[in-house]
């Protein structure tokens, strides 16, 4: 028997039902769900229901041996260890990315910061990093006022590479959804775009 499979979809606008990123991951995981009507899904919106800041009480808590952790200590952790288990478990992940001054929400930082965990997620060799999240396929939709792709200023796309990359995630396509706040033509445009994207996404396993 085949084992269903788990999609993670991580919303991450603050625009809540006006976002274009949670509704270009939702297409995303529609079509994902079109190939694969059993699998599983598990959404997590940031932008309702976000996770902590990692701030100075949370590395303290990271840092203090689990035994000795205060109760406060532990419930902090137990926060991050739910995104961590839903990384874990999850075969793909679909990530909506919305530009907010030319960056990541801060939503979706706390939600790497959350997952990005040494001698868990990743860990260093005597030969440098390993990412320890593996076997995972990611489809991250952006989505902007202005136009960035391919140029310096998509720092976001570069960093996600980086980051999700580090910690074992390698496998990763980028739909973006660019021009929303350029005029009724460009919007259009973008729309088209997105669905020629997402037609064309690699979502074999
Ligand atoms: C606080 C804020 C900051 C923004 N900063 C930028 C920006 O730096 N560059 C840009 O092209 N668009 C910017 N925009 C427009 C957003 O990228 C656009 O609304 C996009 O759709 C955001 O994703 P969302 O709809 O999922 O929230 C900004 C929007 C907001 C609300």
């Amino acid at each position: 028997m085949e084992i269903a499979l788990n999609i993670l979809q991580i919303n991450s606008s603050v625009q809540l039902e006006k976002s274009h990123s949670s509704r270009i991951a939702n297409l995303v995981t529609a079509r994902l769900l079109a190939l694969h009507p059993d699998a599983r899904v598990r959404l997590r919106d940031l932008g309702r229901d976000p996770l902590p800041v990692l701030d100075a009480f949370a590395v303290s808590a990271l840092f203090t041996p689990a035994e000795q952790r205060t109760p406060e200590q532990v419930a902090r952790i137990a926060h991050y260890d739910v995104a961590i288990d839903e990384i874990q478990a999850a075969d793909t992940v679909v990530l909506g990315v919305p530009m907010y001054n030319l960056g990541i929400s801060v939503q979706l930082k706390s939600w790497i910061d959350a997952i990005s965990r040494a001698g868990v997620t990743f860990r260093y060799t005597a030969t440098g990093p390993v990412g320890l999240v593996k076997g995972k396929k990611v489809y991250a939709a952006l989505s902007r006022g202005g136009i960035y792709r391919d140029t310096a200023l998509d720092t976001q796309a570069a960093y996600l590479k980086v980051v999700l990359g580090f910690l074992g995630m390698s496998d990763v396509q980028f739909i973006y959804g660019e021009g929303f706040a350029m005029g009724e033509e460009a919007a259009q445009r973008a729309e088209t775009g997105i669905k020629a994207q997402i037609d064309a996404l690699d979502v074999g396993l």
